[in-house]
């Protein structure tokens, strides 16, 4: 039987080596490292607390930051939607690399569209 939380289904480990692969490829990515610090340990670990937390598991990121107002927090950072492309190109590209598959990655990917796409605050006019 498979777990009802995406989070136990992915497991711990799986989740961290897809985050460290993501942010290997934002680090590269023309359309995104220019917004992002140059040391990304810190953005991954906190990446690792909150994408626990929205697939169900415990609630690290809120734990140590509070409520997770993604957008908001955001918001210091022009996010056009060719960024938004760039960003889930990337997570799509991470996902190949530690072979999620399955309905899991299908459900996870598509809530990550809407998340991304509700991150834009820029045109690309005004970036
Ligand atoms: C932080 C960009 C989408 C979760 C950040 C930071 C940038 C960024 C520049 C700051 C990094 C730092 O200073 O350490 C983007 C862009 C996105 C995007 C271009 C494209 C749509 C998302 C999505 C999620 C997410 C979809 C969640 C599903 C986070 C988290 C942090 C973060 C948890 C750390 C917040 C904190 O410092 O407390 N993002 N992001 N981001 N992003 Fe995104």
């Amino acid at each position: 039987r498979k777990p009802l939380i995406p989070y136990e289904e992915i497991g711990a480990e799986k989740l961290s080596e897809l985050i460290d692969r993501f942010y290997e490829k934002v680090a590269v990515h023309p359309d995104l490292y220019p917004i992002f610090p140059e040391d990304l340990t810190e953005t991954a670990r906190k990446q690792k607390q909150f994408q626990t937390q929205y697939l169900g598991g415990p609630n690290l990121f809120t734990e140590e930051h509070g409520h997770p107002m993604m957008k908001a927090r955001h918001m210091p950072f022009p996010i056009t939607p060719t960024r938004a492309k760039a960003w889930l190109a990337c997570m799509k590209e991470a996902m190949d690399d530690v072979e999620l598959e399955g309905p899991l990655r299908e459900v996870y990917y598509q809530r990550l569209v809407l998340t991304a796409n509700h991150m834009v605050n820029r045109n690309e006019e005004d970036e």
